[in-house]
């Protein structure tokens, strides 16, 4: 759980804590960590929610970034989602978040609405781009 919450505090301006980590995958998860060596090097959270699944969450640490690591996770991901019976994934991403839009985008998901406001920000809030992949 450290690792994955000193992975957590370098990629996200307001990173979750353990309490939240915990309480997610409590619930139906089909989440998983990617380990080298003795310790966690990256991570994928993603839940049921009702017939879809929702990518919470998803992070490399970043010495490793770049390197198909992020892409492998998806494609676990989407052999999971398929194995639960499921079809569609949805996940919020910050619109400011150049790098990530693109690596969903390049996966295969598509930009479907913005919600308004939805992250706290450096300065003030920002948009939450929400997208969508249904799995072949
Ligand atoms: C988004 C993230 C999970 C992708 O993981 P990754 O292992 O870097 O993904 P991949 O290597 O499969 O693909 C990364 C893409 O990012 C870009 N990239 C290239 N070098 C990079 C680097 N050094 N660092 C970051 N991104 C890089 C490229 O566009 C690359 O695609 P390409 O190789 O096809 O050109 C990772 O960048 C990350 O942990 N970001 C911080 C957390 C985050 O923003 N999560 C998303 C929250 S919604």
């Amino acid at each position: 759980m450290q690792d994955v919450l000193n992975i957590e505090a370098a990629s996200n301006l307001t990173p979750w804590s353990k309490k939240t980590f915990q309480k997610i995958l409590e619930n139906r998860s089909i989440s998983f960590v990617i380990r080298s060596k003795e310790s966690v090097v990256a991570f994928c959270i993603a839940n049921k929610v009702l017939d879809d699944c929702h990518l919470q969450n998803i992070a490399v640490i970043e010495k490793l970034r770049g390197k198909g690591i992020g892409t492998f996770m998806l494609n676990i991901l989407f052999k999971r989602v398929k194995l639960s019976n499921l079809d569609t994934i949805l996940l919020e991403v910050r619109e400011s978040n150049e790098i990530a839009r693109k690596f969903y985008r390049d996966n295969g998901f598509k930009e479907l609405s913005v919600r308004k406001n939805y992250y706290k920000a450096e300065k003030g809030r920002e948009n939450a781009i929400i997208m969508r992949l249904e799995v072949a």
